[in-house]
């Protein structure tokens, strides 16, 4: 698109915002000129507690599915629109519900007494198989949070589970699940990096595997990332690990610094194709319609239970009556 059609499509969306009532709320990983437009901008746990306090009619989520169905869960009175209901996620597509239904089966078959911690980016159907909700910004809170007698099933995201039981030291049983982003940046073209920028610092998301992490000076979800670079005062090099969208949000926040995104093994971009499918037209089209539309579905009962309780309620003294027991 030229800057002037940019230009008049920013100008529709603005008056559209006006005329439906609505508040746009977009996950850091959207193209820069969809995140410039937002009122809010944030990483999964900042996007669903502003999705509660959201007091206008509509909300427009630009990010993937289940972000979506999380700020419907948590504000069901409002109209939560997707720019392209087919935005998903590798992660949650890899932990169908059945599938874990019947997982859980047979561990609880074996005796086994366990409690189910599962990553925000996971359906409404299997959250709702779930105990706890974590996201990379309150998971290590969270997994003290389960009782020492159970052992812990984390789903879908191995690498994300693995380095929790590295930091929290509780062992987990880890479905099979990975981010197709964060599972392929290049170890080689990584050291090549470090050479070419020796006082560079490497900051790597948790979504990324052990082969990547153990090369990291810092490792945390997208929020953590802002404020790691943000305290530093002189210009740094930061060699970044994860969606390169992110790399946006960095230089508007701590512009001194200079960010090098860390090349993928198949494909350089380090674009998530499903953040993508989200552009400034269907922004427009969806609001112009107002569809398509994240309608309440029959799981989101318990979802919402399982939600509430891990992202918005504060640690508890003591879990008195542990959920799953
Ligand atoms: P956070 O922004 O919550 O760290 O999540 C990263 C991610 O992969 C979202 O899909
Ligand atoms: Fe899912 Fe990875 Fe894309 Fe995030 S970046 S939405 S985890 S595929």
């Amino acid at each position: 698109m030229t800057t002037a059609i940019v230009d008049d499509v920013v100008a529709e969306i603005l008056a559209l915002k006006k005329s439906l009532g609505a508040t746009i709320l977009a996950h850091y990983y959207q193209e820069g000129e969809i995140q410039e437009i937002a009122d809010i901008t944030g990483d999964s746990l900042k996007l669903a507690r502003e999705a509660t306090k959201v007091s206008s009619p509509v909300i427009v989520f630009c990010g993937v599915h289940f972000m979506a169905e999380t700020a419907k869960m948590l504000n069901p009175s409002k109209v939560v629109l997707l720019p392209d209901l087919e935005a998903g996620c590798s992660l949650s597509d890899s932990c169908p519900a059945d599938k874990l239904d019947r997982y859980q089966q047979m561990l609880r078959e074996n005796g086994r007494k366990f409690q189910t911690v599962t990553y925000i980016n996971s359906s409404a159907a299997v959250k709702a198989l779930s105990d706890w909700i974590v996201t990379s910004g309150n998971a290590e809170e969270i997994v003290r949070r389960v009782p020492a007698d159970c052992e812990i099933l984390f789903v879908p995201d191995q690498h994300l589970g693995r380095y929790l039981s590295e930091v929290t030291g509780r062992e987990m049983i880890l479905w099979n699940g990975s981010c197709m982003v964060h599972e392929i940046f290049s170890i080689d073209d990584l050291k090549k990096q470090k050479k070419q920028f020796p006082a560079a610092k490497t900051i790597a998301h948790p979504e990324c595997p052990q082969n990547i992490l153990q090369y990291a000076d810092f490792i945390g979800g997208t929020e953590a990332m802002i404020k790691y670079v943000s305290g530093f005062a002189e210009p740094t090099d930061f060699l970044v690990a994860t969606e390169a969208n992110m790399m946006w949000q960095l230089e508007s926040k701590a512009p001194r610094h200079r960010y090098h995104g860390v090349p993928g093994v198949t494909c350089a971009c380090n674009k998530c194709p499903h953040m993508a499918r989200n552009t400034l037209e269907k922004l427009r089209d969806c609001m112009k319609n107002v569809s398509p539309e994240v309608t309440w579905q029959p799981e989101f009962d318990k979802a919402r239970e399982v939600l509430e309780r891990s992202l918005l309620n504060p640690m508890p003294v003591a879990v008195a009556h542990p959920p799953g027991d």
